[in-house]
């Protein structure tokens, strides 16, 4: 019976947004203006911080691999997003579809982790102000970088592998505009029990301890400026933390909103909202947010300016 019922599938169909069809062009025109900001803004930041030896300190290191992801992020699903909204054809081959869900596991656990190392480097640049330097050495931000690539890839291929070894059926339709890994198990046909048993398990851990180790963090910032009590201080600490909190809520809340609790059938409209929200807004707003709000970028773009005014 089962046996019948299988066919390879060899592409799936992404159903896109739920948009009506006359505002389709208004919609593509907000998508690629959205997708052109964040290409640009995140690619001004790496090249700022690149070029300008002032900005060469772990904050700003960590904050060019946070544009860098955030980049790589939104190019994993706005490029093919934007071609389906144009397009009659909506198909998705099989490995596409697998490989899109792998890039895009691995760039949000990235940015994941990355979050928590900012807040690491945020708590002991407050806490331990005398021994900022010394902790926060160059080979323990290289280490923390590489541990985050590392358990990144790992996370994702697991996922990803267990993934590859259930069989689809006739419906091959994603009701989403990217291959979401829990839209694809609900179109398997085959048993998801281990998928599901890892995403609850592995997906648990991988939200929940970093969003931990963050509050954390935060908790001891907050409760250490509260000692010193000084105004200016107080603001100070609040300019650097405030951007940093901002990003930090928009992505969990999102994340933890459709992970965490998700409905039991087809995403709903607010979920998708939801799913743009932490794939195109915060990609997009994470430079505005740091670049706006800090001095330190402002003075870096004015120096490597005039820099280049001069050697012309
Ligand atoms: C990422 O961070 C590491 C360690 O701080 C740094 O050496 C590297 O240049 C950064 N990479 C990018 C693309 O900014």
């Amino acid at each position: 019976m089962i046996k019948n019922n299988q066919t390879i599938i060899s592409h799936f169909l992404l159903l896109g947004l739920p948009i009506p069809q006359e505002h389709h062009y208004l919609f593509y025109a907000l998508f690629l203006a959205m997708y052109l900001t964040t290409i640009l803004g995140n690619l001004l930041i790496i090249i700022l911080i690149i070029l300008d030896i002032h900005l060469h300190t772990p904050m700003y290191l960590f904050l060019s691999n946070l544009s860098f992801t955030d980049l790589c992020f939104s190019s994993v699903t706005m490029p093919k997003l934007l071609q389906n909204m144009q397009s009659q054809d909506t198909s998705i081959s099989y490995i596409g579809c697998l490989t899109q869900m792998y890039f895009l596991m691995a760039f949000a656990n990235m940015e994941n982790f990355l979050l928590v190392a900012m807040a690491y480097d945020r708590y002991v640049a407050i806490c331990f102000p005398l021994h900022y330097t010394s902790i926060m050495s160059p080979k323990l931000c290289v280490c923390l970088v590489v541990l985050s690539w590392v358990l990144t890839m790992l996370y994702s291929l697991l996922h990803t592998l267990l993934l590859a070894r259930l069989s689809f059926c006739e419906d091959n339709m994603i009701p989403h505009f990217f291959c979401d890994i829990s839209a694809l198990l609900k179109l398997a046909c085959s048993d998801i029990y281990i998928n599901e048993l890892m995403m609850i398990i592995l997906g648990g851990l991988d939200i929940i301890i970093p969003f931990f180790l963050i509050v954390v963090s935060y908790i001891q910032i907050v409760s250490s400026i509260l000692k010193l009590s000084s105004t200016r201080g107080i603001r100070k600490v609040f300019s650097t933390c405030g951007s940093h909190l901002s990003v930090v809520s928009l992505f969990y809340g999102t994340i933890i909103r459709i992970y965490i609790c998700p409905s039991a059938n087809n995403p709903t409209v607010g979920e998708i909202v939801m799913a743009l929200m932490y794939t195109v807004v915060t990609p997009m707003l994470n430079p505005f947010i740091y670049s706006l709000r800090n001095r330190d970028m402002k003075e870096a773009l004015i120096r490597v300016l005039c820099k280049k005014n001069i050697s012309l």
